[in-house]
C-alpha cells in the first residue's frame, strides 16, 4: 500500500496552523533580531504545508530563492525534495516542512550561532505541529535531533527515534544535486523510507 493510500490519524482538535500560539510564534521569528542574519535576510522562512501535517521534514537553512519567497525548499533543493514527497504518496496537507535556521545564510555556510539562537523556535514549531513522524535533511539536522546518531553516510535511511516517534534522516537533497554520485543512494534511502512510513501510518490507528 503506498502511504497516500493508508488510512489516517484520527483528527485533533485544533490545527497547529490556526491556533493564536502559531500565530504569534511565526510574528516573533519574522521579527527575530537573535542573531546576525536578521541583519541581512528579505524574509525570515518558517514553514511550508498542510495545517496539520503528519509527517515533518526538518531542512538546514534557507537560500536565495527561499530568502525571497519566505517559503522553505522552493529552490532547487525543494524541486528534488518535492519529488520525493510526491513520490512517497504524501499529500499537501499531510506533510510539513521547517528549518533549523529561519534565516538565509551568507556563502551557504550554517554559523553555529544562529543554529543556538533559532533551537527554540524549532522546538516549539514541533510541539505545535506534534507530528507522528520526523524526517531530517542533511546531517546538521541529524544531528540536531538526534545527538550522537552517527554518520549521515551511515544513517541514512534507517528508522531513528525522536521524542518516543520514528524519525528517518535523508541525506540533504542539496547534496545530490551536487553530486549525482549520491542519487542511487537518495533513491534508495528513499524506497526504505516509504516502507517505514507505510508501516507506521498504519500501524497506530
Ligand atoms: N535547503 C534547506 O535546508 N532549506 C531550505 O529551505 C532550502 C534549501
Amino acid at each position: 500500500m503506498a502511504v497516500g493510500d493508508a488510512p489516517r490519524t484520527p483528527r485533533r482538535a485544533a490545527a497547529p496552523l490556526r491556533t493564536a500560539a502559531w500565530r504569534g510564534l511565526r510574528r516573533e521569528i519574522e521579527r527575530c533580531e537573535r542573531c546576525p542574519l536578521a541583519g541581512t535576510r528579505t524574509h525570515a522562512v518558517v514553514y511550508r504545508g498542510g495545517e496539520r501535517p503528519t509527517v515533518v521534514w526538518i531542512g538546514e537553512a534557507p537560500g536565495r530563492a527561499e530568502d525571497l519567497a519566505g517559503r522553505p525548499f522552493v529552490g532547487a533543493s525543494g524541486r528534488r525534495l518535492d519529488r520525493a514527497i510526491a513520490d512517497l504518496g504524501l499529500g499537501p496537507e499531510e506533510f510539513g516542512i521547517v528549518n533549523l535556521v529561519k534565516c538565509r545564510p551568507p556563502a551557504n555556510r550554517l554559523p553555529r550561532a544562529s543554529v543556538v539562537a533559532c533551537r527554540p523556535y524549532l522546538e516549539r514549531q514541533l510541539h505545535l505541529l506534534d507530528p507522528r513522524f520526523v524526517i531530517t535533511l542533511g546531517r546538521h539536522a541529524l544531528s540536531e535531533l538526534v545527538p550522537g546518531a552517527g554518520p549521515i553516510t551511515r544513517v541514512a535511511g534507517c528508522e531513528l527515534v525522536w521524542n518516543g516517534r520514528p524519525l528517518v534522516p535523508l541525506l540533504h537533497p542539496a547534496a545530490i544535486l551536487h553530486n549525482p554520485v549520491l542519487a542511487p543512494r537518495w533513491a534508495d534511502d528513499l524506497r526504505r523510507l516509504g516502507r517505514v512510513l507505510d508501516r507506521v501510518l498504519r500501524q497506530t490507528l
